[in-house]
């Protein structure tokens, strides 16, 4: 049986980092499924397709070329924002579940990252992860990276996408983004990347090892 790590949470939250770590760690391979929901959004934002039609968004899922997962364009924040938008359709979901499920079915294990990793696609996995941070750090952290990669954003415009997103990604009817109830969360806030990492690293530990994580 492969060994399934799901790490969920929000955006900018470190769970791209920690799980990228995890997997480099393990030796497992990694998939970032924002990647997916960005891939749709930019292809339906340059279709000229309403990021808010679900038969078009559906179609465009459908039709998602995995090579498209290079774009750098999928990084900005305009691609955050479609994916988001297009995230909410239950029709893109289901279109994007079977490649998802295939991935995390792989030996010895795989590690995956999204918002409901542990809740939808891969409920049974071995080790449960949310990691947080509150929106200020996070809204710090993207601005950062946004800048760094050359976009023209302000913070406070990165803070009121983060909330937003926040919203949205929590409050769609399908598959929200939550903790599943066997998750153990991960606050990011005060800590650096090695920081969490090695809190990463010992919350699946403890899931080896079949003990309940104690912080
Ligand atoms: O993680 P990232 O910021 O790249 O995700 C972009 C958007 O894709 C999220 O805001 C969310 O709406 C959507 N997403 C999702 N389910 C996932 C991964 C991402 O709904 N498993």
């Amino acid at each position: 049986m492969p060994f399934v790590i799901a790490v969920d949470g929000p955006a900018a939250s470190g769970k791209g980092t920690v799980a990228s770590r995890l997997a480099a760690l393990y030796g497992y391979p990694y998939l970032d499924t924002g990647l997916l929901y960005r891939a749709v959004g930019m292809a339906l934002l340059r279709a000229h397709h309403d990021l808010d039609d679900p038969i078009a968004a559906e179609a465009a899922a459908r039709l998602l070329d995995l090579k498209a997962l290079a774009d750098p364009a999928l990084r900005g924040a305009v691609a955050g924002e479609a994916a988001s938008r297009t995230a909410r359709h239950a029709g893109v979901r289901a279109a994007l579940l079977e490649l998802q499920r295939v991935f995390a079915d792989q030996e010895p294990g795989a590690v995956l990252d999204g918002r409901d990793i542990g809740t939808v696609i891969a409920p049974g996995a071995d080790a449960k992860l949310y990691v947080t941070a509150s929106p200020e750090v996070r809204a710090e952290r993207r601005w950062k990276q946004l800048t760094a990669q050359g976009e023209d954003i302000s913070y406070p415009t990165v803070l009121d996408d983060i909330r937003r997103r926040d919203a949205r990604d929590a409050g769609r009817d399908a598959a929200p983004m939550k903790p599943a109830p066997d998750a153990v969360l991960l606050d990011t806030t005060d800590l650096d990347i090695e920081a969490a990492t090695d809190a990463a690293r010992r919350i699946v530990e403890a899931a080896r090892a079949g003990r309940v994580f104690r912080p």
